[in-house]
Parts: C-alpha cells; sequence; structure tokens
C-alpha cells in the first residue's frame, strides 16, 4: 500500500517558511484536501515564532491550475448545502485567512497559473513569477465566469481595461506580461526564481515582525476605509506598536534613539 502524498508541503530556510501546493500531477489544481491543508497550514504558521514570512509556491511545472473541475463542478451528487459549504470554504481560505494573514506572504509563481490560482496570486502581499510561467483567467473559454475570490481579487490589482481584457477573452499570457500589468512585483528568469524570491522574503523577514503585521494590516484595511476611518485606524494601529515592548524596552525609547540619531533604520546592517 502507497501512502497518499501530502497535499501541501512545508519547509524552512530560516525565517522564511516554503509552503508548496502538491498535487503536481493535477498541476496542483485546488480539491478539498489542499484547502483544508493549506487552512491547517496557515493556521500553524500563525502560532510559529519562527516564521516571520511565507513563501507560497507549486511543486512540477505549474503553480497552479485553479479550481479541481473535476471536484468542484463534477458533485452533482452533493446536496445544494453541502455544495455551498464547500465552495465557500475554497474562497474562504485565500480572500480571508490568506489576505489577513498577519505575516508577509510572496507567491512564487513557477509556472502555470489559472482561474482560481489568480485570487491565489493576488492574496499574497507580493508576487515573484518565472518569466516563462503561462497565466490564464480561462473560465471563459468553458462557459463560465471568474467565481469566487477571483472577479474581486482582479478588480482590486488591475487596472480595470487589464482585468475585464483577460476576463472577457480567457487569452494566455506569461510572466513577463504579468509584471507589465501589476499582477506579480517582478518576473524573473526560471532559474534565479527561488532566489530572487528568497532574498526579497529574507529582507523582509530582517524587519520587526510587529511592525510587520501593522504595517500589513494598516494597508489591507485603509484600502477599504474612507480618509477619516484609515486615518483613525492607522493612528490606533501605531498606539499599538508604540504599546508594545522590543527587548523589553518601549518602543518610544527607539523613537527617542532615532531622534538622537542612534538609531538608522534606513541603514544596511
Ligand atoms: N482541475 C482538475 N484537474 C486538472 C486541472 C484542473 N483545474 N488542471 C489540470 N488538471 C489535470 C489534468 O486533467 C491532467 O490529469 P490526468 O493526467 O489525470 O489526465 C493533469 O492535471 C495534467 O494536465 P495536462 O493538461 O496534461 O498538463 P499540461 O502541463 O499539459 O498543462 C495546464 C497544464 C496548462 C495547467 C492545463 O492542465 C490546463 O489548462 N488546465 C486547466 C486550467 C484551468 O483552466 N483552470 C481554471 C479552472 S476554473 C477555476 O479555477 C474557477
Amino acid at each position: 500500500m502507497t501512502d497518499t502524498p501530502s497535499p501541501v508541503l512545508i519547509e524552512s530556510d530560516g525565517p522564511v517558511t516554503i509552503v508548496t501546493l502538491n498535487r503536481p500531477d493535477k498541476r496542483n489544481a485546488m480539491n478539498a484536501a489542499l484547502i483544508t491543508a493549506m487552512i491547517e497550514t496557515l493556521e500553524s504558521l500563525r502560532a510559529d515564532e519562527r516564521c516571520r514570512v511565507v513563501v507560497i509556491t507549486g511543486a512540477g511545472p505549474a503553480f497552479c491550475a485553479g479550481m479541481d473541475l473535476n471536484e468542484f463542478f463534477g458533485q452533482e451528487d452533493r446536496t445544494a448545502a453541502s455544495r455551498e459549504r464547500v465552495i465557500q470554504n475554497a474562497s474562504e481560505w485565500r480572500y480571508r485567512l490568506l489576505r489577513h494573514f498577519p505575516k508577509p506572504t510572496i507567491a512564487m509563481v513557477n509556472g502555470g497559473c489559472f482561474g482560481g490560482g489568480f485570487s491565489l496570486v493576488e492574496c499574497c502581499d507580493l508576487a515573484i513569477a518565472n518569466r516563462e510561467a503561462r497565466f490564464g483567467l480561462s473560465e471563459i473559454n468553458f462557459r463560465h465566469i471568474p467565481a469566487g475570490p477571483v472577479s474581486k481579487s482582479m478588480a482590486s490589482i488591475l487596472r480595470p481595461r487589464d482585468a475585464l481584457l483577460l476576463a472577457l477573452t480567457g487569452r494566455p499570457f506569461d510572466g513577463a506580461h504579468a509584471e507589465r500589468i501589476g499582477l506579480v512585483n517582478e518576473a524573473v528568469p526560471a532559474e534565479q526564481l527561488l532566489a530572487h524570491t528568497l532574498a526579497l522574503a529574507h529582507e523582509i523577514a530582517g524587519k520587526d515582525a510587529a511592525a510587520l503585521r501593522l504595517t500589513k494590516e494598516s494597508y489591507r484595511y485603509a484600502a477599504e476605509m474612507g480618509w477619516d476611518a484609515s486615518l483613525a485606524f492607522t493612528a490606533a494601529k501605531s498606539y499599538e506598536l508604540l504599546a508594545r515592548q522590543v527587548n523589553g524596552e518601549s518602543r518610544d525609547a527607539a523613537v527617542l534613539d532615532f531622534r538622537a540619531g542612534r538609531l538608522k533604520p534606513g541603514a544596511s546592517e
């Protein structure tokens, strides 16, 4: 009897945790087992103090072929309620858990990225792609729509003309184009992808963990708020940060050190 491989692999590189979608035979299409494993993985990393930055990538030639079309669209035997629950679960872990994960996240798009894979990229804070990776909002090609969190993800990250052009045509494009339209931060040659992504992840991991967390929270919520609410929210977050201790000392001390020229956060170490 052979053991079923885990649908998610976890590996540490110091403070950086690499989470790999591991259904290479199905091009890492997201089925219920993979979704459950991702939820469990992120919940365990939330509490793991050694993990400061999470990198998400795919095993084999693809990053993520989207939702598992057999499991999500071929389940007429499911009741409407259980189908709804499965679909809700499939969306929530991306737009809620991943998007608001308390540590910075980076999508490392190693290969093909389709349909639901787009929201995985968008719900990560940053993304680096293999220049040759193929992307596609392919739903229209099989008479479907970018469902779940995908439409909202695209509306959040792309210019309207780009989002609609890609969604209405289903045209495939490569990592270099993904960089041009801002879907990813950078596209690099395949052989540089890992080193490049890890360098970025380690750069971020070297920053203050509480400041990283609240920087991300401030950005995510400010993006959804009006100006006044946003200013009130970030003021509260600033006080929260100052109230926390750094190495047993108040952060006010760090601010005083900065003012006195004893601390230069912008300088390289
Ligand atoms: N759901 C379920 N199985 C999938 C999916 C998917 N989304 N994508 C690929 N697979 C399976 C194939 O059925 C095949 O399985 P089999 O070996 O048992 O026949 C296996 O993965 C390999 O697929 P190939 O097409 O042979 O792999 P290739 O490397 O040539 O192409 C690619 C990869 C480009 C990702 C291609 O599989 C593809 O276009 N997949 C569909 C992608 C897509 O349109 N996703 C959108 C889903 S809709 C949504 O997410 C809402």
